[in-house]
């Protein structure tokens, strides 16, 4: 089995460390040895600390430079050693802490910043201590504070990186922002936090590019953040005609909205007037996105389900009332023009085949034409159902809910037919029916369909078999949620009759 990054790390620190430590428990001996029987040699010796001939006499200058020399190098080569068994130590812990314990525990997103700032400081503070230790006659602290011309170098050398080092550390203080946060700029430029160091933050903009901002800069800017694990706001605007009724529009762009996917089912959407502009009404949508960084998508979603509601209930946008139109007239369709089309539509429907164009056209007479948008359900199980649909053009999904995620189970596409279950026998949706393109459907309503039926009980019988074939599809094995069918064959047809009174 390969070895793991820990077991890697952990054998070159052992073998680093050990051999340093070593050299460090040798040094006394190596020093004593020159003690003892190299300076003698020279007629020098060692008192407290200082180097005197072995008369108590100052030494001569050549033999004390030459000693000096060979005791300075023999401090700095400790000050080395320690330092460098300092820095295995600390980037060991560091590994240990960050990599192993923090990321066991799931917390991956601690920041470089906060790695690199603790290794400096126990960086510094060992250094102090270990030099001290080597040459405590020398003060540290006041060479630091007396060398101003020092200060001026490292300070105008380090300027940007110190300040993006302090700036850095006052953000960590502060966490405005997280990985994964949405951060908008004052300059408008917007995206998704990937990274936080000591030196700046990546932020991926919405058009997939890397924005590189350093602290210095970032603390400057007014930032507007929308917290990764909050419900954040988000508003659209519409308008519409004035002479169009605002509770209505309000209810049922609301629902759409409800409707659309990453559309928070937490909090309802709200529909409000902003405005009476000048050539309509102009509302405002605020709702909740479910995941923040798909906010343009479900802008862009929101707005298309506000055109096809607005489709199906003739609702229209206003256009600006300055602007003088010329040209060709809109094709309007006519109701008669309207009446031939749906008959010829329902004449293609193979249940219908039985009907005269007489019963055809009383049909049409009871339907509306209706334009659903692709991913918006037509009706939805448990409601109560006053209305079957005809497929013009388009297709739908039927889907159960398993489990608590919607399976479909059957899909339905021109010329057919659904809704008839609850209509023809007064129980509440059997499923829900989704679009799964643009879809335009006829919708029939009860009071049409019942003297069709009345005068044609072959076409209650027609029905009645596929309600029962359909329901084979709806049974408890598939879905334990849904009620076992009481009816035989002849139950089924039995409640429709029932239900719309027919002998
Ligand atoms: P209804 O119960 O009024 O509303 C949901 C509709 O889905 C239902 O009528 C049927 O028209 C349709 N439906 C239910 N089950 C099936 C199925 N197995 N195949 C096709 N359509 C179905």
């Amino acid at each position: 089995m390969a070895p793991s990054s820990f077991q890697k790390k952990a054998v070159v620190f052992v073998i680093f460390s050990g051999t340093i430590t070593l050299i460090l428990v040798a040094f006394p001996l190596v020093e004593g040895w020159l003690q003892e029987y190299i300076l003698p040699q020279f007629d020098l010796q060692m008192t407290g600390g200082k180097l005197v001939n072995t008369d108590g006499s100052q030494p001569g200058m050549m033999a004390s430079t030459t000693v000096s020399l060979v005791v300075n190098i023999f401090h700095i080569a400790k000050i080395l050693l320690w330092m460098a068994l300092v820095i295995s130590v600390v980037r060991f812990l560091i590994f240990l802490i960050f990599q192993t314990v923090l990321r066991t525990s799931g917390q991956t997103e601690i920041s470089s910043l906060l790695k690199t700032v603790l290794s400096i400081v126990v960086y510094i503070v060992s250094f102090f201590i270990i030099f001290q230790s080597q040459y405590p006659d020398v003060q540290l602290g006041a060479l630091f504070s007396g060398s101003a011309i020092l200060g001026i170098v490292v300070g105008l050398a380090l300027q940007d990186t110190l300040g993006n080092l302090f700036a850095g550390i006052a953000l960590q203080a502060d966490k405005p922002f997280q990985v994964g946060d949405v951060v908008t700029f004052s300059n408008k430029e917007s995206g998704v936090v990937e990274s936080v160091s000591w030196r700046g933050v990546n932020i991926r903009t919405f058009q997939n590019k890397l924005l590189v901002m350093s602290n210095a800069v970032m603390g400057k800017e007014t930032i507007e953040v929308a917290p990764r694990d909050n419900l954040n706001a988000r508003l659209v605007f519409f308008s519409t005609v004035y002479n169009k009724s605002p509770a209505r529009t309000i209810q049922l762009v609301r629902e759409a909205v409800r409707q659309t996917e990453n559309v928070s089912q937490k909090l309802r959407p709200v529909v409000r007037i902003k405005n009476f502009g000048e050539s309509g009404l102009e509302y405002e949508v605020k709702y909740w996105a479910d995941d923040y960084t798909k906010y343009n998508d479900t802008d862009a979603l929101v707005r298309q389900r506000i055109w096809y509601v607005f489709h199906r209930e003739s609702i229209d946008f206003p256009l600006p009332a300055r602007t003088i139109h010329i040209g060709a007239k809109v094709e309007e369709v006519t109701p008669d023009e309207y009446l031939s089309t749906t008959v010829e539509c329902l004449h293609s429907i193979p249940i219908f085949a039985p009907l005269s164009d007489e019963e055809l056209e009383k049909l049409a007479h009871g339907s509306t034409n209706r334009v659903y948008a692709p991913g918006e359900a037509i009706v939805r199980k448990g409601q109560e159902g006053k209305s079957m649909f005809v497929i013009v053009r388009g297709a739908v999904d039927v889907q159960i809910p398993v489990e608590g995620i919607a399976k479909t189970i059957n899909q339905l596409k021109d010329n057919d037919f659904f809704g008839e279950m609850s209509l023809l026998t007064g129980r509440p949706r059997s499923a829900t029916v989704v679009a799964s393109e643009e879809t335009e459907v006829l919708q029939i309503k009860k009071t049409a369909l019942k003297p069709i039926l009345e005068e044609n009980p072959e076409l209650v019988e027609s029905i009645g078999k596929i309600v029962d074939e359909r329901r084979e599809l709806l049974n408890p094995a598939v879905n334990s949620s849904i009620e076992p069918t009481a009816e035989t064959d002849h139950g089924v047809l039995k409640s429709i009759r029932n239900f719309f009174g027919l002998k």
